[in-house]
C-alpha cells in the first residue's frame, strides 16, 4: 500500500509539472499546441494514477462518470463554435463550483459534528481546520455556480447583458459578505453542528446571481476569466478536503492565472481591477440614454469598392459580426486583391474584439492573413490619422468614440480603436443595433462614416464582385 501512495505522489508531481508546462506553452502561439499536448498527457496521468489508488473502492463509479461526461465533452467540443467559446467556458466553471459544493458537503456529511464529541487538542484543531475548510470551499463553489450561470445568460444572450443597478447594490454585498464571516465563526465554534452552512451556502448562491448580474456587458471579458479564477479557488478547496494535492496544485494554478488574466485584461480596458470583481462597485452608469447623433449615411457594395480602390491605404478593423459571418475568408481574398493593386492593407486588432481573448487573431490565421499585417490596437492607433480608408467589419464597442469622448458612457476610459480618425470610415454590420456593451455608437454618424448594411460575408463577396 504504502509503495502504491509513493508511486501516486510520484505520478500527480509529473502531472503538476506538465500543467505547469502547457499554461507556458499557451502563453504563445507557436507553442501553444504544444502546451495543449502537455496539458492532455498531465490529465491523463492524473487520471491513471486516481483510478490506479488502492484507496479508491468503486472503480466502476469513476468509469460511468467518466463514460457520461466523455460523451457531453465530444458532443459539446464537435457542435461549439468559435463564437460560443466563452459561454460554453462560463458553464463549465458553473460545474467546477457545483463539484466544490457537492464535496464540501459530503466531506461535512462524512463525520460526525457536535459540541457533544470530546476530542484531544490536535484533533479539535485539525476538525476546525476541516470545517474552514468546508465552509470557504461550498462558499467559492456556490457563487462560481451561480455566477457562472449568469454570465453564460449573458453571453448567450438569453439575460440583458447591461448591470443590474439593485438600490444599495454594494451594501448589499457588503452585508452578505458580514453575515458570511459571522456564520463561519458560529459553524466552526458549535462544532459544525448547526444550520449555518446552510444559510451559508443560499446567501452565497443569490450572492453569486447577484454580483455578476451588476457587472455591465462591456466588462463581461474580464468576468469570465474572473469566473474562471474563482473556479481555480473552489477546485484548489475541494483539494483540501479531499486530501488531494494534485487537486491543490491544479486549482491554485487555474486560480492564480485567471487572476492574472483578469488584472491584464482589466489595465488593457481601463478598469479597475477592484470594482470589476467587486461587482461593479463604483461605477454608476446609465445605460439607455436617448441622444440624438443626427442621421447616418447609406452606401452600397460597389461604392465601397471604389472607395477601396481609390485609397492609398487601408486599415481593417474586425470584430464580433466578422466571426459570426465567417467572413475572414472573403475579407483575405479582398486584402490580396487590393495588395495586387498597390494599396497598402493592415489590420487593427483589439484586445477584446469578438467574444474571447485573441478571437480576431485565430479568424485571421485560420485566413491564413500573415503575421506581418495584423496590428495590436496600441501599435496602429497613433498611425490612423493618416489612413485613407478604414473598413470595420462587424466591430462596434472596440471602435466607440463615446469611450474617449463622453465620461458619462458606460464604457468611458475604455481604450478603444480611434478609427474615427481616419479620412473615411466605412462600417459593415446589418443595422444600427448597438453593439455587446449596449450603448449607441457615434461613430455611425460621423461625418466621414458611411454605412453598408447587410450580413459581412455577403457584403465583402460583394466589394470583392465589384472589383
Ligand atoms: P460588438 O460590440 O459585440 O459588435 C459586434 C457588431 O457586429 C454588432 O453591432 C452587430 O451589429 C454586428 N454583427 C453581428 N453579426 C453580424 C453579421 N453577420 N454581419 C455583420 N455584422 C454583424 O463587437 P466588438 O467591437 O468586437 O466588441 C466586442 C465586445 O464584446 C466588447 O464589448 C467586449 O467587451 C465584449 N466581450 C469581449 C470578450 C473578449 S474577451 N473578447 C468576451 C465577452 C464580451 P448588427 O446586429 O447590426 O449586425
Amino acid at each position: 500500500m504504502e509503495n502504491y501512495t509513493g508511486l501516486i505522489s510520484a505520478a500527480y508531481i509529473v502531472a503538476a509539472l506538465l500543467f505547469i508546462f502547457s499554461l507556458s506553452g499557451l502563453g504563445k502561439q507557436e507553442t501553444a499546441e504544444r502546451g495543449n499536448s502537455y496539458g492532455m498527457l498531465g490529465m491523463a496521468i492524473a487520471l491513471l494514477a486516481t483510478i490506479a489508488d488502492p484507496r479508491v473502492s468503486n472503480v466502476l463509479v469513476i468509469f460511468v462518470a467518466m463514460g457520461i461526461g466523455t460523451v457531453i465533452g465530444l458532443r459539446l467540443a464537435n457542435k461549439v463554435e468559435m463564437t460560443g467559446m466563452p459561454e460554453l467556458v462560463a458553464i463549465l466553471h458553473s460545474c467546477v463550483g457545483l463539484a466544490a459544493v457537492l464535496v464540501g458537503y459530503n466531506s461535512y456529511f462524512e463525520v460526525d459534528h457536535g459540541l457533544s464529541i470530546v476530542l484531544s487538542d490536535e484533533r479539535q484543531i485539525a476538525a476546525n481546520i476541516h470545517l474552514i475548510e468546508v465552509f470557504i470551499g461550498v462558499f467559492i463553489g456556490a457563487v462560481t455556480f451561480t455566477g457562472s450561470i449568469v454570465a453564460f445568460g449573458k453571453l448567450r444572450g438569453l439575460i440583458k447583458s447591461s448591470a443590474l443597478m439593485l438600490p444599495h447594490r454594494h451594501k448589499l454585498n457588503l452585508i452578505a459578505v458580514i453575515v458570511v464571516l459571522v456564520l463561519m465563526v458560529n459553524f466552526v465554534g458549535n462544532g459544525g453542528a448547526d444550520n449555518a452552512l446552510y444559510l451559508m451556502t443560499l446567501i452565497a448562491l443569490v450572492f453569486g446571481l447577484h454580483l455578476v448580474a451588476s457587472i455591465g456587458g462591456a466588462d463581461m471579458p474580464v468576468v469570465v476569466s474572473m469566473l474562471n479564477s474563482y473556479s481555480g479557488w473552489a477546485a484548489a478547496a475541494a483539494g483540501f478536503m479531499l486530501n488531494n494535492d494534485l487537486l491543490i496544485v491544479t486549482g491554485a494554478l487555474v486560480g492564480s492565472s485567471g487572476a492574472i488574466l483578469s488584472y491584464i485584461m482589466c489595465k488593457a480596458m481601463n478598469r479597475s481591477f477592484v470594482s470589476v470583481i467587486a461587482g461593479g462597485f463604483g461605477t454608476n452608469v446609465v445605460v439607455d440614454r436617448d441622444i440624438d447623433y443626427g442621421e447616418h449615411v447609406e452606401v452600397n457594395a460597389d461604392a465601397v469598392a471604389g472607395i477601396l480602390l481609390n485609397a492609398k491605404s487601408v486599415v481593417i478593423t474586425p470584430g464580433f459580426g466578422m466571426a459570426v459571418a465567417q467572413a475572414q475568408y472573403p475579407v483575405y481574398k479582398m486584402t490580396q486583391a487590393l495588395k495586387a493593386k498597390g494599396i497598402d492593407v493592415r489590420f487593427a486588432i483589439h484586445p477584446v474584439a469578438g467574444r474571447l481573448p485573441g478571437h480576431m487573431n485565430v479568424l485571421l490565421a485560420e485566413a491564413k492573413v500573415p503575421y506581418d499585417i495584423v496590428f495590436g490596437m496600441d501599435d496602429i492607433n497613433d498611425q490612423l490619422a493618416d489612413i485613407d480608408v478604414v473598413l470595420v467589419i462587424g466591430a462596434n464597442d472596440t471602435v466607440n468614440p463615446a469611450a474617449a469622448e463622453d465620461p458619462t458612457s458606460p464604457i468611458a476610459g475604455m481604450p478603444v480603436l480611434e478609427v474615427w480618425k481616419a479620412k473615411q470610415v466605412v462600417v459593415l454590420k446589418r443595422s444600427m443595433n448597438p453593439g455587446y456593451a449596449g450603448v449607441q455608437n457615434p461613430l455611425f454618424f460621423k461625418e466621414n462614416t458611411q454605412m453598408l448594411f447587410g450580413d459581412a460575408k455577403d457584403s465583402v463577396e460583394k466589394i470583392c464582385a465589384a472589383f
